[in-house]
């Protein structure tokens, strides 16, 4: 089992560019089903979810293998077990998003329910309900949803909202299955996400009709058939916004190559409310932090709100504020899992119910710590960068779901990251 070894405190400078968007890549790796044959994915970032999600396409009967430019070469010619397997989606919840393109391809799709992890409870009701809106037959059984639809799929007005609002990997199912629909489906209550955004714009490309894109209502015609397409994915907001926080957490500056800073105002708007300076440069951003760190009020919502994603990175941050922050999180109410681990190294930080007090201390203290979900896991690596002394992060596993050879990264603009073998 790894461990990183984090010596610090550093302050990092330079250019870091940014992979391409694991929550964009996951959902239009799923897209390929609906098209028989080849398609080609640039910018899928080389990530231990991403492998698992190679894996599974290739137990449904897909031939999965990256070119030598590193392209990811789907064909989806054979699909002929459509059945998402527990030992592979336990591994990874985002594997639910073959649910809906299996059930337009195959007319059927047994997948598991995806079960709770370390941010929560991750439930799909709102995607059995688009689904069977949309005229499947879903049943659950074993802990696999079982969907059936022999006779297709038709086209429905669907209002997909749930009690913390839109869910993206609801309106990814639900939009994948209404491509092949006979007929008009609108989604009411779409995630907005640009990782959403950017599976509509590949299914597009595939052939299908889709309005709306980027906005809270989707409009699908559903066409007969879609056809494989060569498409690079989207820069990863997270993994920019992680970086940002790097340079602001360490008093260093970075440029990130390949960013959308129009995909992160909410984002944006945090920093430079904390004394951060965020600057467009050439196809991404320059972030330097010369002063002390402001508090501030942080309240995770659905896009374009700051995103929930970010939360733990950024909690991090505010741990070295000048004075009292609040952080509320109102995707997932239990995505605290990094709080304790942060206090281990002397933040002060205080849980009270869906809300965390941060109460800005003068240093970040080297601790031993436990990684957790990919989220708080960063971080940790952020908080240990800052630090006083060698951090040490167990079950490192965790940071490598989401983030590619992350020590190998930081390393270049000034950190001092070590991987171990404990
Ligand atoms: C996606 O998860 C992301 N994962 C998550 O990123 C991200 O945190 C989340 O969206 C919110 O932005 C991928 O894209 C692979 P949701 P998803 O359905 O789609 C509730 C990461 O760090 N809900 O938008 O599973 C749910 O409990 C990961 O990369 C229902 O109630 O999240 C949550 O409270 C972690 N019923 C809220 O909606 C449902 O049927 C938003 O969940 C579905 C969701």
């Amino acid at each position: 089992m790894d461990v990183l070894r984090i010596e610090g405190p550093v302050r990092l400078s330079g250019q870091v560019p940014v992979n391409g968007s694991k929550n964009a890549a996951l959902p239009i790796m799923a897209s390929a089903l609906l098209a028989e044959g080849q398609s080609s994915l640039i910018g899928v970032p080389d990530l231990s979810d991403v492998r698992v999600f190679v894996e599974l396409l290739k137990h449904l009967g897909c031939r999965v293998e990256r070119n030598d430019q590193g392209h990811m070469l789907i064909d989806s010619t054979v699909v002929d077990n459509p059945v998402g397997e527990y030992e592979i989606v336990r591994k990874m919840r985002a594997s639910i998003c073959i649910l809906g393109p299996l059930l337009a391809r195959c007319g059927r799709a047994e997948v598991s329910m995806p079960g709770g992890c370390a941010i929560g409870d991750r439930p799909i009701n709102l995607h059995v309900r688009g689904l069977r809106e949309l005229g499947a037959k879903i049943h659950l059984k074993n802990g696999y949803v079982i969907a059936e639809a022999p006779d297709g799929l038709t086209g429905a007005s669907i209002f997909l909202g749930g009690s913390f609002g839109s869910t993206v990997l609801g309106t990814a199912n639900v939009m994948m299955a209404a491509t092949l629909a006979k007929g008009r489906t609108m989604i009411e209550s779409a995630a907005c996400e640009p990782e959403i955004a950017d599976l509509a714009h590949c299914l597009n490309a595939m052939g299908a009709r889709i309005s709306g894109i980027g906005s809270p209502r989707l409009v699908i015609e559903g066409v007969s058939q879609l056809h494989p397409v060569e498409y690079t994915v989207i820069p990863d907001r997270i993994e920019a916004g992680t970086f940002m926080v790097a340079a602001a957490i360490t008093g260093g500056e970075l440029e990130l190559i390949n960013c959308r800073l129009d995909d992160m105002m909410a984002v944006v708007d945090r920093f430079r409310s904390i004394g951060v300076a965020v600057e467009k440069a050439g196809s991404g951003c320059a972030v330097a932090r010369t002063g002390p760190i402001k508090p501030a009020e942080i309240t995770t919502q659905p896009y374009p709100g700051f995103p929930t994603d970010l939360q733990a990175q950024f909690m991090a941050l505010l741990a070295l504020a000048e004075g009292n922050s609040v952080v509320i999180e109102k995707i997932f109410p239990d995505r605290f899992m990094h709080v304790a681990e942060l206090n281990r190294m002397a933040a002060d930080l205080r849980k009270e119910g869906p809300a965390v007090v941060v109460a800005g201390v003068e240093k970040l203290v080297a601790a031993p710590v436990m990684a957790s979900d990919l989220r708080a896991s960063a971080a940790l690596v952020l908080a240990g960068m800052a630090a006083e002394g060698t951090t040490v992060i167990n079950r490192v596993y965790h940071i490598d779901r989401g983030y590619e050879q992350i020590e190998k990264r930081l390393n270049p603009l000034g950190a001092k990251i070590y991987r171990e073998n404990a």
